[in-house]
C-alpha cells in the first residue's frame, strides 16, 4: 500500500509513513514472534541498537538539505550493505563454531550476502565522498577497466571457491576485504553525470545482499524487503541509463563516466553572449502568450522554488500560459525537481516530462532556464566529442527566446561549456535564482 501510494505526489508522504509503519510491525514482529529463549541482555542489546540507529538516522535526516540528499541515500545504503556483509559473516562464524557444515544452499546465500553486501557497502562509501566533494576527481589507472573486471572475476571465483570447499574463517576475512576493495575499485573511476546511476546500482545490490539474508534465517520480511529494494534500485537504474542514453553493460564493465576528465574534449564553445537586464525580461515575459521554465540544479541551490511558483501566478493572472519542463536528470536526484516544486505547491499538472514538452518549445515565446545548464546542452546532440553525447535534452534552444539565469559562465555538473548560451535567442539573466526572480517579480508588479 505504501508504495501504491507512493506513486503520486499527493498520497506519496502518507505512503511513506504507511511503509514505515509496516516495517516497524515487522522489526517488532521478528524481535518477539522469534521461537527459542531470548535472554534480556540479548533484548536489551537489540533495543540498545534500534535506539542508537533510530536517534542518528532521526536526527541526520531531519537536519539534511534536499541538495545533499543523495549523500545521505548513499550513506544510508552503505549501512545496509555493511549490514548484510556482517549478518554473513557472523553467520558463517556460526557454522565453523558449531562443526556442522552448512548445506550448500546455505553457503550460497552466506558468500553472496558477503560479497554483494561488501560491494555496496565500500561503494557507497566512495560514492559518499565523491558527492560531498571530499573525492572530486575520477581515478583512472592505465587498463583500469581490465583490471577491474579482472578483480572482480577472481572475488567470484573466490567466492564460487568458499561455497564448495566451505573454506576457512581467514578465508572468509580475506573474501571480506576482497570485496570490500572491489567496491572501492569499482565506484573510484566513475564521475561526472554518472553517479546517481552508480548509486542506484549500489541500492540494488544492497536489496539483493538483503535478500540472501532472508534466505538465510528463513525471514520473509526481510526477503521481501531485499527483493524491493532490488527491483526497485534496479528499475531505477535502468530508467536512469535510459534518460542518460547509457546501456547498462557499459555502466557495469564500460569506460563510463569519465565526465569532468574527459569533460574537455571538443567541449569548448566560442562565441558572443548578449546579458539581459531584469526590465528586459519583465518586458519580454509580460508581452509573451506562453512561458516554458526549465528548472535545473541552480534552483535548488537557491530554494528559489518559492518564488518561481510566485511568478508562475503572477504571469498567469496576465494571462500567460506557464508550464514547467521537467529533465528526469534535471538537479542531483531522480525526482529532485519534482520534489523541490511540489513543496512550493506548483500544480503536479503544470510539470511536464521531457518527452512532452520538446515538441512544444517551437511555440513557446520565452523558455526561462532557472540554475540549469547539462540538461539543455545542445552539445548532447551535436557534438559526438562531448561527454554528454547521445543524453536526451530538453530542446530549449527550439523556444522563440531564451533567457537563462544563473549566477556566471560557471560549467554545470558534467563540466563543460553550454554552446546553448552562444545561441543568437539567447540572453543571459544573471544573479542568483532567488534574488534575481525576486526582481523580476518586483518589475513585473510595476507594469500593471
Ligand atoms: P547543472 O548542469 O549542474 O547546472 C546547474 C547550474 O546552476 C550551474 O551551471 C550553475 O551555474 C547554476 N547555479 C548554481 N547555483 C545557482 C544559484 N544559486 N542561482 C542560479 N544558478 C545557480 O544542472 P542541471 O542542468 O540540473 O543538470 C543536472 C546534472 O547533474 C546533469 O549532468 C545530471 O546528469 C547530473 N546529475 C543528476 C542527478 C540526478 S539523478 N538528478 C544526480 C547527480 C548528477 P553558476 O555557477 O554560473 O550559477
Amino acid at each position: 500500500m505504501g508504495l501504491k501510494m507512493m506513486g503520486n505526489a499527493k498520497t506519496a508522504r502518507n505512503g511513506n509513513l504507511i511503509g514505515a509503519v509496516g516495517m516497524t510491525i515487522a522489526i517488532l514482529g521478528t524481535i518477539f514472534l522469534h521461537e527459542g529463549e531470548v535472554s534480556t541482555m540479548i533484548y536489551g542489546m537489540i533495543f540498545g541498537a534500534i535506539a542508537l540507529g533510530t536517534i542518528i538516522g532521526w536526527f541526520t535526516a531531519k537536519k539534511v538539505q534536499m541538495t545533499k540528499m543523495p549523500e545521505l541515500v548513499s550513506m544510508f545504503n552503505g549501512m545496509g550493505g555493511a549490514c548484510a556483509a556482517l549478518i554473513s559473516l557472523i553467520e558463517y562464524t556460526h557454522h565453523q563454531h558449531s562443526g556442522e557444515p552448512a548445506t550448500t544452499g546455505t553457503m550460497i546465500a552466506i558468500i553472496a550476502g558477503l560479497v554483494i553486501g561488501s560491494v555496496s557497502f565500500s561503494g557507497s562509501i566512495i560514492a559518499f565522498l565523491k558527492l560531498n566533494g571530499t573525492m572530486n576527481k575520477p581515478v583512472r589507472l592505465p587498463s583500469y577497466n581490465m583490471l577491474n573486471n579482472v578483480f572482480m572475476l577472481g572475488v567470484l571465483l573466490f567466492g564460487a571457491f568458499m561455497v564448495y570447499s566451505g573454506g576457512n574463517m581467514m578465508l572468509a576475512y580475506l573474501l571480506f576485504a576482497a570485496a570490500l576493495a572491489y567496491g572501492i575499485l569499482f565506484t573510484l573511476p566513475i564521475g561526472g553525470a554518472d553517479m546517481p546511476v552508480v548509486i542506484s546500482l549500489l541500492n540494488s545490490f544492497t536489496g539483493l545482499a538483503a535478500a540472501f539474508g532472508g534466505f538465510l534465517y528463513g525471514n520473509k520480511v526481510m526477503l521481501t524487503g531485499g527483493i524491493l529494494v532490488g527491483s526497485a534500485g534496479t528499475l531505477l537504474t535502468l530508467v536512469m541509463c535510459k534518460a542518460m542514453n547509457r546501456p547498462l553493460s557499459n555502466v557495469i564493465f564500460g569506460a563510463f563516466g569519465a565526465g569532468t576528465a574527459g569533460a574537455a574534449a571538443g567541449s569548448e564553445v566560442k562565441g558572443t553572449t548578449k546579458e539581459a537586464s531584469v526590465s528586459d525580461v519583465a518586458v519580454l515575459m509580460n508581452y509573451s502568450k506562453s512561458v516554458v521554465i526549465v528548472p535545473g540544479y541552480g534552483l535548488a541551490v537557491a530554494q528559489a522554488q518559492h518564488v518561481i511558483h510566485e511568478l508562475e501566478m503572477l504571469l498567469e493572472e496576465r494571462g500567460v500560459s506557464v508550464k514547467y519542463a521537467i529533465h528526469p536528470v534535471a538537479g542531483r536526484m531522480p525526482g529532485h525537481m519534482n520534489v523541490l516544486l511540489a513543496e512550493s505547491n506548483v500544480a503536479y499538472e503544470k510539470l511536464v516530462e521531457m518527452d512532452d514538452i520538446n515538441p512544444e518549445f517551437p511555440n513557446t515565446d520565452v523558455v526561462l532556464i532557472v540554475g540549469a545548464n547539462d540538461v539543455v546542452n545542445p552539445a548532447a546532440k551535436n557534438n559526438p566529442a562531448s561527454p554528454i553525447y547521445g543524453m536526451p535534452i530538453l530542446e530549449a534552444e527550439n523556444a522563440k527566446n531564451i533567457i537563462i539565469n544563473k549566477r556566471s559562465m560557471n560549467a554545470g555538473y558534467a563540466g563543460i561549456d553550454n554552446e546553448l548560451f552562444y545561441n543568437p535567442k539567447a540572453s543571459m539573466f544573471f544573479g542568483d535564482a532567488k534574488k534575481a526572480l525576486t526582481e523580476l517579480i518586483a518589475e513585473l508588479k510595476t507594469m500593471d
